[in-house]
């Protein structure tokens, strides 16, 4: 059975340069980079070359670069890195669990005050609103790039020059962003950038946090002299070697790769709406990354339908990867105005680079015969 894999935004298959790359790091190349002596200097230069290929990917300067474990701690350095005792912190209503659980829990401790701004139906956040909530106490705004769940992308230049204009810090999470569409953090109004490697074609548990040159951060954690003070513990050598190559080999063909796949989407889109018209395309009419289709298709339960597209060797999610398993209905979805009946049959199909000409209408028809077998529920 040939599979097809559809859940990019949850994880992207290895590239193989990064692979390559890291399997001669693994084998070869032990040594720590906070060593003096050669087999030391040697994996430092391996770290050095990692952090300028990533800056490179977002057009930033190599040191503004600090490595960490992934998206998630990227977003809690940011967070945590700013904020203090009594701050305000303004985020919108559709961040991923790790901006938005960790904010919610800074809040429930008595330790921020937290304004989440909603969004529209289109699932795009109102930068007026946003901007609205400012205040004098205001510390931080994070709102992200572009959604894991609906690929729709947010208004980052005019919330940034917003805080900017007021001399707040901004940060964005850029974790669906990166790889995905051009960024060119010299032209951003944004202070603090969050990656991650494996949404990219690098490996898992690595990512990084972008850090505006002359940004002061505090570090969470206090040890090593590594990453500058800001995330002590020694560098994950070959993870990092990974993100670096995924990061060269991606913004590489960004531009090409990202039309090829916006292609696939948009033909995928174009022959469901013709088969099933009262499918809903979550976002649709926002700007969104080239890859991700959120579906509504009413009736027609999304966790069902994900493991008869399974069992046919179809990869798809139903809400966010990282919500699967929970009951709660996708926060996402309600903040666009979704009850939860239609955000339980909500299904994403997120494009990328393993996919080609041929999945379209494999999926459509697997799709369509799959939804024919399950029925509408009334
Ligand atoms: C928008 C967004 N932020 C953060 C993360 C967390 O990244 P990581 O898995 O590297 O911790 C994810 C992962 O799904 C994401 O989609």
């Amino acid at each position: 059975m040939r599979r097809i894999y559809l859940d990019h935004n949850a994880t992207t298959p290895l590239l193989p340069e990064a692979f390559e790359a890291m399997a001669g790091v693994l084998k070869d190349r032990f040594g720590n980079p906070s060593s003096s002596h050669s087999p030391g200097r040697e994996a430092r230069a391996l770290v050095d070359r990692a952090r300028r290929e990533v800056a490179g990917l977002i057009g930033a300067r190599p040191s503004t670069i600090v490595f960490t474990s992934g998206g998630t701690e990227a977003d809690h350095l940011a967070l945590g890195g700013v904020l203090k005792e009594g701050d305000h912190v303004v985020t919108s209503s559709i961040e991923h669990h790790a901006v938005l659980d960790e904010l919610r829990e800074l809040e429930r401790s008595g330790t921020i005050e937290l304004t989440e701004v909603p969004v529209g139906s289109d699932g795009v956040v109102d930068p007026g609103a946003m901007l609205g909530a400012l205040r004098d106490d205001t510390a931080l705004v994070s709102l992200m790039f572009a959604n894991n769940e609906t690929g729709v992308v947010q208004p980052i230049d005019a919330v940034g020059a917003g805080c900017r204009s007021r001399g707040i810090p901004f940060h964005s999470d850029a974790v669906q962003a990166v790889g995905k569409l051009p960024i060119d953090v010299g032209s951003l109004p944004v202070d603090l950038l969050s990656l991650s490697a494996h949404k990219f074609g690098g490996p898992k548990g690595v990512g990084g946090l972008y850090l505006r040159r002359g940004f002061r951060l505090r570090p969470l954690r206090h040890g090593g002299e590594q990453e500058r003070r800001l995330r002590p513990g020694t560098e994950n050598v070959s993870g990092i070697v990974g993100m670096g190559v995924a990061a060269r080999v991606v913004g590489e063909e960004l531009e090409t790769e990202a039309g090829r796949i916006r292609k696939l989407r948009d033909t995928f889109e174009t022959e469901l709406a013709g088969r099933l018209p009262d499918a809903h395309v979550n976002g649709a009419g926002a700007d969104r990354v080239p890859n991700t289709t959120s579906v509504t298709i009413y009736g027609v339960d999304a966790e069902a339908l994900l493991l008869l597209l399974d069992m046919e060797g179809i990869a798809v999610s139903a809400g966010s990867a990282c919500t699967t398993g929970a009951a709660a209905p996708s926060h996402v979805l309600t903040a666009m105005g979704l009850d939860s009946r239609q955000a339980a049959d909500t299904l994403r199909i997120a494009w990328g680079r393993v996919n080609d000409a041929n999945d379209p209408p494999v999926l459509l028809r697997t799709l369509m015969s799959a939804v024919q077998s399950l029925g509408r529920e009334q």
